[in-house]
């Protein structure tokens, strides 16, 4: 197996052109494309095209073209919050006629192809219907996750000029409901440009409608037909927005486009998982992150796959939900993150073995770096040992898996081993000059892919500045990896400004931000601290105003401050108040040694001589939390 993936691997190098032509083909184009790849990553001609002069529609891969031979196939099935609520299947003709009824409600809601929808919903049936519908009418969609705050909802309808929203009356998470369409009610007095809000019954909660804004969704679909010719789409024609953290800034809206990225969904898909019909599969992710786009909807239903969609979480009503899931639904493959593992591992193993689990074949794990001990834990104690697992290396921007291992590749724990089909991954050094062998040093991608990102929404400047200017020439990951003796790549988290929380992507600047909008605080600096079972915690320093008195009470007040800014995934995790915080003489924060400190490494803090004022650091030491 590992033999003729390195055959494919070498293949898919050696002749792209011809590779992906072929690969394309397991798509159903209107126009089929004949030309490939066309990129390059000079700045003075930088340009990424993939299939350019291929037209065909995202909805339709997913959908029509499965209805013929396997239209009573299950596409969705969804497992509500609370176990004892049943669950709903929907065959693939349900979904393409609820889809067809959605898209005939945008339509008449007056959403035009190219238009910005945006979905801010609770994990229900009729988010996937939300970005199938838009698709179907070639409207781009920018799925909000339900747990962002009206601050973060309102940027991002602002940032894509997003007219139109999509949510429920209250979303429901591990037995409590969650208030989404008062929180666009907010968002919508922050942004003015809200024009329609179209609200999908979940709980059943009366809700204040406003008057010529807001339309029950149930209403609006009693009216239309379920008749909805797909749009014909060019490849490069936007499919969608997501917004994630950088280093720098505000998040920025991750453009994908309709072919390549469709492709790569849906390859990556039947690939790394060797989906075969007619398997149940389960993605935990949200559907508000990249992995539930890429896992959940395009790829699985792409594939003519039963996907699952869970609407609560792992531990609630007890930690044994997950495998009571994968039982009551027969999963076979589970596709989870790290940190989902590690906090059900504390547990113990008596909760897993109370379950069955016989069904599962195939475990998978995204979105940070999977300790050997909790790869082992999944390994020996949820999959009895039987199960092999993959651990996918990707990001918002690659669209779907890039460096991950197949069910046959021989695996280390911790290691995403070998790179995906057409991905050239490199480690280059501080100076961007090539490690070869074994090595340890910045992660980059030196060639184009299928489903890479496109742009950033509005701002082409910062997509070539964030991915293509530090190292000339190739795409920049933001990852540092180290390469072993077979060649396997273990990634060692992020080399930039960007800590990873739970499997979620945050930007330090954006919590300094939120941080610094309190009357109290004067300035703040936040890193990433180790944490047994997130990963990465938040950890901030803050200076307060002359005169501010540093308390229990502000510290908890700065943390609901952030919440409310930003959303719970923010929250901080430490606030150390700091009188000074180390700064070189012009004036930058020293962020090294902060993280030093926070990760309680005070033995190795450095060379502190080109400080302003080194006295400051003993402060920070002395004063550390946690
Ligand atoms: C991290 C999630 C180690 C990495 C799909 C990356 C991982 C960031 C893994 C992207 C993995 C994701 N091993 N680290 N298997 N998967 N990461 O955009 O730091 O939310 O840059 O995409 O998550 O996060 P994003």
């Amino acid at each position: 197996m590992t033999d003729s993936r390195t055959a494919q691997h070498q293949r898919s190098l050696d002749d792209p052109d011809g590779f992906w032509l072929e690969q394309a083909r397991s798509l159903d184009w209107i126009t089929p494309p004949t030309r490939a790849g066309d990129w390059s990553f000079d700045e003075k001609d930088f340009h990424v095209r993939w299939f350019e002069d291929g037209v065909l529609n995202v909805s339709a891969n997913c959908l029509d073209r499965h209805l013929a031979e396997h239209g009573d196939r299950v596409a969705i099935v969804w497992e509500p919050d609370d176990p004892k609520a049943e669950p709903k299947r929907f065959t693939y003709a349900q979904v393409h006629e609820e889809v067809c009824r959605f898209a005939n409600v945008l339509k008449a809601q007056g959403v035009q192809k190219g238009d910005r929808v945006t979905v801010y919903m609770p994990m229900i049936p009729e988010a996937a219907f939300a970005l199938l519908a838009c698709a179907r009418i070639g409207a781009i969609h920018s799925v909000v996750f339900g747990g962002f705050s009206a601050d973060s909802l309102a940027g991002r309808m602002e940032d894509c000029g997003s007219a139109v929203v999509i949510t429920a009356d209250e979303g429901r998470r591990g037995g409590k409901t969650v208030p989404l369409k008062t929180t666009v009610d907010e968002a919508a007095t922050i942004f003015a440009g809200v024009k329609t809000v179209l609200v999908v019954k979940c709980t059943g909660r009366d809700v204040p409608m406003t008057e010529g804004r807001d339309v029950w969704y149930h209403e609006a679909a009693a009216k239309v037909s379920t008749d909805c010719p797909p749009e014909p789409m060019k490849a490069e024609d936007p499919l969608f927005i997501l917004y994630t953290s950088g280093s720098t800034g505000k998040p920025k809206g991750v453009v994908h486009t309709t072919g390549g990225y469709l492709l790569w969904a849906a390859l990556t898909f039947r690939t790394t998982f060797d989906y075969k019909a007619p398997e149940i599969f389960w993605c935990t992710a949200d559907i508000g992150w990249v992995t539930g786009h890429s896992y959940i909807v395009y790829g699985p239903l792409a594939s003519g796959a039963t996907s699952l969609m869970f609407e609560g979480v792992p531990t609630w009503p007890t930690s044994a939900r997950m495998w009571e899931v994968v039982d009551r639904h027969d999963v076979s493959i589970l596709y989870t993150a790290p940190t989902a593992l590690r906090s059900l591992m504390k547990e113990g193993d008596d909760i897993v073995k109370a379950t069955s689990r016989k069904s599962l074949r195939l475990l998978g794990t995204v979105g940070e770096p999977i300790n050997p001990e909790a790869w082992r834990w999944y390994h020996d104690v949820v999959g009895d040992g039987r199960c092999p697992i993959v651990d996918t290396w990707w990001q918002t921007e690659t669209g779907g898996h890039m460096i991950t291992p197949f069910p046959g590749t021989v695996t280390k724990p911790g290691s995403a081993t070998l790179p995906f089909h057409g991905v050239e991954p490199k480690l280059l050094d501080g100076e961007g000059k090539e490690l070869h062998g074994e090595a340890e040093g910045n992660l980059i991608i030196a060639r184009a892919w299928p489903g890479m990102m496109r742009g950033v929404w509005g701002d082409e400047k910062r997509f070539f500045d964030t991915y293509f200017r530090t190292f000339p020439g190739v795409y920049t990951t933001g990852d540092g990896a180290r390469r072993d003796e077979d060649g396997y790549y273990w990634i060692t988290g992020r080399v930039d400004d960007v800590i990873n929380v739970s499997g979620h992507r945050m930007g330090t600047a954006e919590v300094e931000s939120a941080l610094v909008l309190h009357d109290d605080v004067a300035e703040a600096a936040v890193v990433g601290m180790p944490h047994d079972v997130k990963g990465q915690g938040i950890y901030a320093y803050v200076t307060l105003n002359s005169g501010i008195e540093a308390s229990e009470d502000l510290r908890q007040a700065l943390k609901k401050h952030v919440r409310h800014e930003i959303g719970p995934i923010a929250t901080p995790d430490a606030i150390q108040f700091a009188p000074g915080l180390p700064k070189t003489r012009s004036g930058k924060i020293m962020r090294r040694i902060l993280r030093k400190i926070a990760e309680g490494e005070i033995g190795a803090l450095g060379d502190t001589s080109t400080l302003a004022d080194p006295s400051v650091v003993d402060d920070l030491v002395k004063n550390r939390v946690g």
